[in-house]
C-alpha cells in the first residue's frame, strides 16, 4: 500500500523563499493545532490565483513543540544538538516552527507569510525571518554552484522519506536549518584556485575536483558519507542566498531534507568538529553559523488531520504481512493528539 502524501519537500528549485522560524508560547497548543490544520487553505488561498508561481509551503515542528501538541515522537526528534569544533560552533538556537515558503514569485512568499504571521499573533514570536533569492546559475554569494550533487527522482525521496521504520509518521521527513553569514572580503581575497580547494569544485564550470587534487578539508570531501554497505547517505539541499548591501550582510540559508536526522548532524560533525578530528571544512573560515534548528515535517495528511493520519497509519502498518507484536497491535500505544 503507497504511505501518505508528504509535504512538497521535494519541489524545484524557486525563484524565492521566506524561512520563518518562531517560538510559540505556552497555552497557545490549540492554536498552533488549527493552524497547522489550515495551512493547506491559507496556501490554496494565496497559491491558487497565480498557479506558475507554484507556491509551496512546508511547515515543520521543533521537538519541545511538538511534546507539547502530540502524544506520540518521531523516532529522530530530538532538540538540535549543539556541535563544537576546536576551531567553530554549530549553535542550537530557540524554534518551535519552521515555514519554508517556496515560489517563482516573492510576493506570493510575502502574502503567505503575512498570513501565517496574522495568525500567530500574541501567540508566537518570529525569532529568526530570511528572504532568499535565487541568484543566477544557481550560485551562492562565496560564488560556486550550489545544489548541484542532490539527489534525484526516486533516490532522492528514499533519502527524505520516513517509510516502514517509523510507520505511524511515514511520508514525514527531517529538516535542519542554518543560517550562515560569510567573510566575504576574505573569501574573496582568495585565489580563485583556493576557493576551489575549499569546495571541492571548479567555480566556473562546477565540475568535481579528481580525488587526487580535492583536498580532505574540502566542503565536497567532508559532506561525501559512505555507510558500512558502500552506499552513499544523502539529504537533500534547497539553499538560498540572502543578503543586506547596506550592512554588509552575506548569507547561505542552509536547509536540508533527510528521512534520518542522523545523517545530516554527520556532516556537520565532520564539518565543525572534522574528519579525523581537527581536519574542519575550510568553509568554516569564512563562514559562521548564527542559527540552528531541526524539526520533524510531518506528512501532509498528518498536517490536515493528525488523529485520522495516525489511525490510518496504524491500521496500514498493522496489514497481515507486516510486523506486528503477539498482541496484533503495533506497541506504539494511544493515537490521539493531545487535546
Ligand atoms: C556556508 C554554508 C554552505 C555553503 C555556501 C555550501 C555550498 C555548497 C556547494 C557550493 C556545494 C557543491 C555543489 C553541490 O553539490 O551542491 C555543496 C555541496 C554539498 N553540501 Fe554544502 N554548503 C553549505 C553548508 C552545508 C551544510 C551545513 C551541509 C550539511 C550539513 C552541506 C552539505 C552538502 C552536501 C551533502 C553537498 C554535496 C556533496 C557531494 O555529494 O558532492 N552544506 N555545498
Amino acid at each position: 500500500m503507497q504511505g501518505p502524501d508528504p509535504q512538497p519537500v521535494l519541489t524545484p528549485i524557486t525563484a524565492a523563499a521566506i524561512f520563518l522560524v518562531l517560538t510559540v508560547d505556552a497555552g497557545a497548543e490549540d492554536a498552533i493545532r488549527e493552524l497547522l490544520a489550515d495551512l493547506s487553505g491559507l496556501k490554496r488561498s494565496v497559491g491558487f490565483r497565480v498557479p506558475e508561481a507554484e507556491l509551496t509551503c512546508i511547515a515543520g515542528v521543533g521537538a519541545l513543540l511538538w511534546d507539547r501538541l502530540f502524544e506520540r515522537r518521531p523516532a529522530g526528534l530530538h532538540p538540535f544538538p549543539q556541535v563544537t569544533g576546536a576551531r567553530h560552533v554549530a549553535v542550537s538556537t530557540a524554534g518551535d516552527l519552521l515555514f519554508h515558503i517556496r515560489a517563482h514569485r516573492f510576493d506570493m512568499c510575502f502574502e503567505l507569510a503575512q498570513l501565517l504571521t496574522a495568525r500567530l499573533e500574541g501567540i508566537g514570536r518570529v525569532v529568526d525571518e530570511v528572504h532568499g533569492f535565487k541568484s543566477f546559475d544557481e550560485r551562492d554569494l562565496l560564488g560556486f554552484v550550489d545544489g548541484t550533487e542532490n539527489p534525484e527522482g526516486s533516490t532522492a525521496q528514499a533519502s527524505v522519506l520516513i517509510g516502514e521504520e517509523d510507520p505511524l509518521f511515514a511520508g514525514g521527513s527531517y529538516v535542519i536549518v542554518q543560517k550562515y553569514l560569510h567573510d566575504l572580503a576574505a573569501w574573496n581575497a582568495l585565489a580563485t584556485e583556493q576557493q576551489e580547494a575549499a569546495i571541492g569544485r571548479r567555480k566556473l564550470n562546477d565540475v568535481e575536483l579528481p580525488d587526487d587534487q580535492k583536498p580532505a578539508n574540502s566542503h565536497v570531501a567532508l559532506n561525501t558519507i559512505i555507510d558500512d554497505d558502500g552506499r552513499q547517505r544523502q539529504i537533500v539541499r534547497a539553499n538560498m542566498p540572502f543578503g543586506s548591501v547596506g550592512s554588509g550582510e552575506f548569507g547561505t540559508y542552509f536547509i536540508g531534507y533527510a528521512r534520518d536526522p542522523d545523517v545530516t548532524e554527520q556532516m556537520l560533525r565532520n564539518m565543525f568538529i572534522g574528519d579525523p578530528p581537527g581536519n574542519h571544512d575550510r568553509v568554516l573560515d569564512f563562514s559562521t553559523a548564527v542559527t540552528g534548528n531541526l524539526f520533524f515535517v510531518p506528512s501532509a495528511a498528518f498536517l490536515d488531520d493528525p488523529a485520522e493520519a495516525m489511525r490510518a497509519a496504524e491500521e496500514s502498518a498493522a496489514e497481515p504481512g507486516r510486523a506486528a507484536q503477539s498482541d496484533g497491535s503495533l506497541g506504539i500505544g494511544g493515537l490521539r493528539p493531545l487535546t
